[in-house]
């Protein structure tokens, strides 16, 4: 198949327009920092969010931003995907010359699953970096099959190989067989708060009871508090590092 790059575009209302079944669990779309924010990338660093078109048809995404890190990486924070959101954008508005470019969504339309188009989104991740003179990506990474297991740790989770010594995870293996390298979890990627009555109407659930709920699509149980009319959701991710060569 022959893939064309197109950059500048709103590229995340394209794909979720497409009339496919969903990439994201509604609740994905509730992350406070996110929506805060989310629409300043394409304003602030149109060059780095793209699409990934087909035969005139769009089947994957990636929205990136740059920032500035000069400590180690192991020192990356543990709220990963909010922070990093953040910082890339404070760092651009105080004119902080980034260093680093940060993959912040990669997302193949359902269709075109399972057919190596994440690879070449991240492929060209790794080259707009280099073409900005920058020698390293990092990605908050969201494993693709950890909601399949949301009572086991995410420190556990990451370590599990398959026979080859590859990851377990699908999209671990495909960030470790480009060349990426697991840092280390970030525990509290993202925080999404809701009422009771917002995540019923998001996982389509009742929740009767205070407590833990394990819920479709969430990488660890959501904690419900019926006295206090909260449900919160802290998702846990791991960062994973590409060398730029
Ligand atoms: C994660 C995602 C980007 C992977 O994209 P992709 O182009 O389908 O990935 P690939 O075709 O390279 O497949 C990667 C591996 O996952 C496997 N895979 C693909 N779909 C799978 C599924 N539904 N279940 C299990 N494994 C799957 C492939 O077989 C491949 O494994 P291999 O190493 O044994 O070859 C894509 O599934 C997606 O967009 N998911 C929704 C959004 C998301 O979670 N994005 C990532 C967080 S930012």
């Amino acid at each position: 198949m022959q893939y064309k790059v197109i950059k500048n575009v709103p590229n995340h209302v394209k794909l979720q327009d497409k009339g496919t079944s969903k990439l994201w669990p509604e609740f994905m779309f509730h992350d406070l920092v996110s929506n805060a924010n989310w629409l300043k990338l394409f304003e602030l660093f149109p060059e780095v969010q793209f699409s990934l078109m087909a035969n005139d048809e769009i089947i994957g995404v990636a929205n990136c931003l740059p920032y500035f890190w000069d400590k180690s990486f192991e020192e990356l924070p543990e709220r990963g995907w909010d922070w990093v959101l953040e910082k890339g954008i404070n760092d651009k508005l105080n004119n902080i010359k980034a260093n680093t470019l940060n993959g912040l969504q990669i997302a193949v339309n359902k269709e075109h699953q399972g057919k190596g188009i994440s690879s070449v989104i991240v492929k060209e991740m790794i080259s707009i970096a280099r073409d900005n003179g920058f020698k390293y990506v990092t990605i908050p990474v969201r494993p693709s099959l950890k909601s399949k297991y949301p009572l086991i740790p995410i420190d556990n989770y990451i370590k599990w190989e398959r026979k080859d010594g590859l990851p377990f995870d699908p999209w671990l293996r495909v960030h470790v067989r480009l060349g990426g390298k697991i840092i280390k979890p970030c525990h509290k990627a993202m925080y999404i708060p809701g009422t009771i009555a917002e995540w019923e109407e998001w996982t389509k659930m009742k929740f009767f009871e205070t407590g833990d709920y394990v819920i479709q699509g969430a990488l660890k149980p959501v904690k419900i508090n019926l006295e206090k009319d909260i449900g919160e959701y802290i998702e846990p991710n791991v960062w994973v590092l590409h060398e730029v060569d």
